[in-house]
């Protein structure tokens, strides 16, 4: 009589379950303005599919929003515990990444998973560590600190660096990987702006160091980010505490990142005590600058009261604006030069375009 009764309310709940997220899931044609929520089991809801589509996560996600008429899409985890609206609507976006800014919380999920590698840095921050960095980062997007950008680090790493080493590899007729030398390029030109750090992994290129780094930083962001899609389990919290397996490598893979942030830290305050802070400070400089102001009532520096507490978020600042403008700016110019390579008048206009922008700056080159 019992496990009946057991069974009848597993059966009931069960009902609910389906009940519920069949009501969830609209239809695109009957309802074009709402989010589109492309067949997702009754249980299980899209974790299957999401299982399936692992390997080729924002593939997936692009195919779903195409298929979408209001371009946003809803996807649920197993019994509804888990909930994601995704938008590719201008307006949405306009929305997230502009006039509502302040109001997209990342969430206690996304901050646990982002933890270890962006620690309390800008991009894993919410409320009032967010704004407060937020503001501060501000500074350095003013249209002067952009003008500066475009003379003086482009004008080094474009000219000096990037275009000649182009130069060489087409008159050795040797093949280069396009990408790994944009994404040196995009590094080497983020510490310089964000950091005041001129280094060059793009001349240094058989240089381990720089090797180790950057696949240092592909394993902490896959791991992280694979973390941010699934729900924290008593496993990986077992893999954590037993330093094994993922976790193991994303501890490794923070390691190499962390004595890189805090050699970048040590090239900054040794170039300050030889005073050699000369025109607008730097992002980092900001952030050093805001640390020692507990005194006159730094807020962000009274969030972080001990000096190693105060280090740390400088590491966090580091790693957050490395992330910010290595891959970001790395994809959009692979896919920019794939694009043209996939279509070669484009290609002829937009030299064309470059060269007649080219010739009114002080960069060295004929193109
Ligand atoms: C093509 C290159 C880039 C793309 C596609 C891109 C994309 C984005 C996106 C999608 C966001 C919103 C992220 C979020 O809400 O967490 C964002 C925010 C931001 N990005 Fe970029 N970005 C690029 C380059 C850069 C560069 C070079 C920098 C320089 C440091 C930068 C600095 C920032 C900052 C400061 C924010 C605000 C973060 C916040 O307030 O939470 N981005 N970017």
């Amino acid at each position: 009589m019992e496990i009946a009764h057991l069974a009848y309310v597993l059966l009931f709940l069960f009902a609910v379950v389906i009940l519920y997220v069949q009501r969830r899931r609209v239809s695109p044609s009957t309802n074009p303005r709402m989010a589109y929520c492309p067949h997702p089991n009754p249980v299980l809801g899209n974790t299957v599919e999401f299982i399936r589509n692992r390997g080729r996560f924002f593939d997936w996600y692009t195919d779903m929003l195409r298929m979408s008429p209001s371009s946003t899409i809803e996807a649920w985890g197993a019994l509804g515990a888990s909930h994601a609206v995704t938008t590719a609507d201008p307006a949405g976006v306009d929305n997230l990444l502009r006039t509502n800014f302040a109001n997209y919380n990342r969430g206690a999920h996304f901050r646990a998973a982002q933890y270890e590698l962006i620690g309390d840095g800008l991009f894993g921050a919410d409320g009032r560590l967010w704004s407060l960095q937020r503001k501060l980062a501000s500074y350095a997007f003013s249209s002067r600190s952009l003008r500066g950008f475009t003379d003086d680090v482009l004008v080094i790493h474009l000219g000096r660096r990037f275009l000649p080493f182009l130069d060489a590899a087409a008159g050795s007729g040797e093949a280069v990987d396009l990408q790994e030398a944009l994404r040196r390029f995009a590094f080497d030109n983020i510490c310089h702006v964000a950091f005041g750090v001129e280094s060059s992994t793009l001349l240094e290129w058989d240089d381990p160091r720089h090797q180790a780094l950057f696949a240092a930083f592909d394993t902490a962001v896959e791991i992280s980010f694979m973390r941010t899609l699934a729900p924290s389990t008593p496993v990986r919290k077992l893999t954590k505490l037993l330093n094994i397996g993922k976790s193991r490598r994303l501890r490794e893979a923070v390691g190499v990142i962390d004595d890189h942030a805090m050699s970048v830290i040590e090239a900054k305050e040794a170039s300050q005590r030889n005073n050699r802070g000369e025109g607008d400070p730097d992002l980092l400089s900001r952030f050093m600058a805001a640390m020692e102001e507990e005194d006159g009532g730094g807020e962000l520096a009274a969030m972080f009261p001990t000096p190693e507490a105060k280090r740390r978020f400088l590491r966090d600042v580091v790693v957050s604006f490395v992330l910010a403008g290595k891959d970001t700016t790395t994809s959009a110019l692979t896919w920019f030069f794939w694009l043209i390579a996939a279509n070669p008048r484009r290609g002829t206009r937009c030299s064309t375009r470059g060269h007649v922008r080219a010739s009114g700056r002080r960069w060295p080159t004929g193109r």
